[in-house]
């Protein structure tokens, strides 16, 4: 059976996959960007996914204003760089997973999530960048990458809700493939910043910071918050991150953050990133929890023997 491992949320600034192109990594503001993303290449080496899921957004690059389409999954073999104005990125193609893809769409819609299924799409950088940022440079990526694109460009799009419920679908998806693939979800976008208008510019630290802070322990909340919150505190283009919330939804309720990154700016970006791991299947909570858990169970255990028994064996709380 498949199953999520991680979730991974990045910005996914343009003038990132810029510098990468034009070789500027090692300049002093381009480092100290770069410079937080070094822990997570090597979480990403170890973890050694078998598919990736990145949900990204369209700038204009594969839909026009002519068709957006709210939520689109990549279901093709394979989807090429797209020219953004300037030529196609430097990047290998996206090699797919139309099997599982296919998969996907088939549960998610039956679930009564209507997604547009894309058979041929080339990918931006809101795809791309996040992953440059988790796997370097290579010549190949070194896994299947699943788009799916979220329209966060032209309004409505779609509720912080609708994406958490959305992921929750995919994990639920993806837990009834029959092949033993662990995936990764990517959320890219945010965060705070705005491109045009009198409020260009626009940076707020201590929104992106509880952002993370929620997306990690109180998602819910998150779900709730509606776009013109986003916009006001996080400007009109902060929205993108509702699709960090397709990836936490995808997750479990309780996550073990292993990686956060924050730094201001990029370009006229606040660059956040997170790293969040589901529990080992079959992994047991904390010694304490597990103690305190076997000692309500003995509570309920009449028979001092049987509580003794209770006491002394560890409860396993089997993970989803
Ligand atoms: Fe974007």
């Amino acid at each position: 059976m498949a199953r999520i491992i991680a979730g991974v949320a990045s910005s996914h600034v343009p003038a990132i996959g810029a510098a990468i192109d034009n070789h500027r990594t090692e300049e002093p503001y381009w480092k100290r960007v770069f410079s937080g993303f070094e822990k997570s290449k090597e979480w990403m080496a170890k973890a050694k996914p078998d598919v990736c899921i990145a949900v990204y957004n369209d700038h204009a690059s594969a839909f026009s204003v002519e068709f957006v389409p709210t939520f689109a999954l990549g279901c093709a073999a394979e989807f090429p760089p797209a020219d953004e104005g300037w030529g196609p990125r430097p990047v290998p193609v996206v090699k797919g997973h139309p099997e599982l893809a296919a998969h996907i769409a088939q549960s998610v819609i039956l679930d009564e999530f209507d997604l547009t299924v894309v058979n041929k799409m080339e990918v931006d950088h809101g795809l791309t960048v996040p992953l440059n940022l988790l796997f370097g440079s290579p010549k190949e990526w070194p896994c299947p990458v699943i788009p799916l694109a979220v329209n966060v460009v032209l309004y409505p799009p779609p509720t912080g809700h609708r994406c958490f419920m959305l992921g929750r679908a995919i994990r639920k998806a993806v837990e009834s493939y029959p092949e033993d693939l662990r995936v990764v979800v990517f959320g890219t976008g945010g965060m705070s910043h705005q491109i045009s208008g009198p409020r260009a510019g626009l940076i707020n630290s201590k929104f992106d910071k509880a952002f993370l802070d929620n997306l990690t322990k109180d998602p819910a909340k998150l779900a709730c918050m509606p776009h013109v919150e986003y916009m006001r505190e996080a400007g009109a283009e902060g929205v993108e991150m509702v699709m960090w919330l397709v990836m936490r939804g995808a997750l479990d309720d309780k996550v073990e953050e292993v990686y956060r990154y924050y730094t201001v700016p990029a370009s006229n970006t606040a660059v956040g990133h997170i790293i969040l791991e589901n529990k080992p299947r079959g992994a047991g909570r904390r010694p304490a929890a597990r103690k305190r858990a076997a000692a309500r169970k003995a509570k309920t255990v009449k028979s001092p023997a049987k509580r003794a028994a209770a006491l002394a064996k560890p409860t396993i709380i089997r993970g989803r």
